[in-house]
């Protein structure tokens, strides 16, 4: 828009909300006007039918000039369906003629709690020394965690209450990185937690909410542990005796990380990822670059 003084003003940034869930998140939405979008277009239910017309709405409407101020954020609570939606999403545009728009996928907030996990152990290890065990590595959040640190160079065990699910897990990640250095190992809470904590210098829980991962007397049983980090906010928490607050808080020489600890530097990660999507038009945010906006924050 050209004002009558001859000053050009910029077209307002959008922020296409696309949330698999029947209703979309608010906290997204509040994230996304904290972050600098100037509006927030909310749609609940979306279905990979349903991508073809948001993103032709999207990359059809304004010209490649102004397609950095139109942008996607992908949401809901279901992690594998937003993944769907990003593939589908990403088949629609049409970068051979410049009509395409940035994309960040952040459902259930996987990827953003991912790299602010890896960030905050990197604030006191050398990934690329590290040996971590990565408990619950099963779940949206814990497979994030192992692949990032794979992609650091860390060795990740990956550990379920099923061995075989944590090597399906790595099956998946060496696929992705095929350099990763990973063991996949049985970690059942209940039971003898020694074999899966020999020799780890960092464990990440990533356990479903009010599931106890990591007993306090297993945590104090692994004396090469240095940093310990609990993602699940619902007590009882997943490593036990940390604080949900906790923010490298010390145990036993071993610095803590509770999950609102950690989720300061999650939301800082989100803001940044939304306000990055409008300053070009061609970015897919996912596991990797997300972790990658984390750096300096
Ligand atoms: N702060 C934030 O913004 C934020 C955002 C996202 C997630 N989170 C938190 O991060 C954690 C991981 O999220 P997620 O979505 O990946 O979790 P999830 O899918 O609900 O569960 C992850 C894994 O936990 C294990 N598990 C489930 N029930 C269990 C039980 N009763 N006892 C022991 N283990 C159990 C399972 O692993 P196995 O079957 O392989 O053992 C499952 O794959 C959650 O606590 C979540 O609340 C926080």
């Amino acid at each position: 828009m050209i004002l009558n003084c001859g000053v050009t003003l910029e077209k307002r940034k959008l922020l296409i909300q696309l949330d698999g869930d029947p209703q979309p998140s608010v906290f997204d939405q509040v994230v996304a006007y904290d972050a600098g979008a100037d509006v927030v277009m909310s749609y609940g239910g979306v279905t990979p039918e349903a991508i073809r017309e948001k993103v032709h709405g999207a990359i059809f409407t304004r010209g490649p000039k102004d397609l950095h101020r139109t942008a996607i954020f992908i949401g809901g609570s279901d992690v594998a369906l937003g993944e769907r939606l990003l593939a589908e999403a990403r088949k629609h545009m049409l970068p051979q003629f410049g009509l395409r728009v940035s994309v960040l996928l952040d459902a259930n907030g996987a990827n953003t709690t991912a790299a602010a996990a890896v960030r905050a152990a990197a604030r006191h290890l050398d990934l690329k020394t590290t040996k971590a065990l990565v408990l619950a590595a099963t779940g949206p959040v814990g497979q994030r965690v192992a692949l990032l640190l794979a992609r650091q160079g860390a060795e990740v065990r990956l550990g379920s209450r099923q061995a075989s699910k944590a090597a399906a897990v790595a099956e998946a990640i060496r696929a992705k990185e095929p350099q990763a250095k990973l063991e996949a190992v049985a970690a059942d809470p209940a039971g003898d937690l020694s074999t899966a904590l020999a020799e780890r210098t960092l464990v990440v829980a990533a356990g479903a909410a009010g599931a106890l991962l990591l007993p306090s007397s297993a945590r104090r049983s692994c004396p090469t542990l240095r940093v310990a980090i609990d993602l699940n906010a619902v007590p009882p928490v997943g490593i036990e005796g940390l604080g949900i607050a906790d923010k490298a808080v010390e145990y036993d020489g071993v610095l803590g990380y509770g999950a609102l600890g950690v989720g300061d530097l999650k939301m800082k990660i989100h803001k940044a990822a939304i306000a990055r999507l409008f300053d070009r038009n061609d970015l897919v945010l996912d596991a990797e670059e997300v972790y990658a906006l984390g750096e300096g924050l």
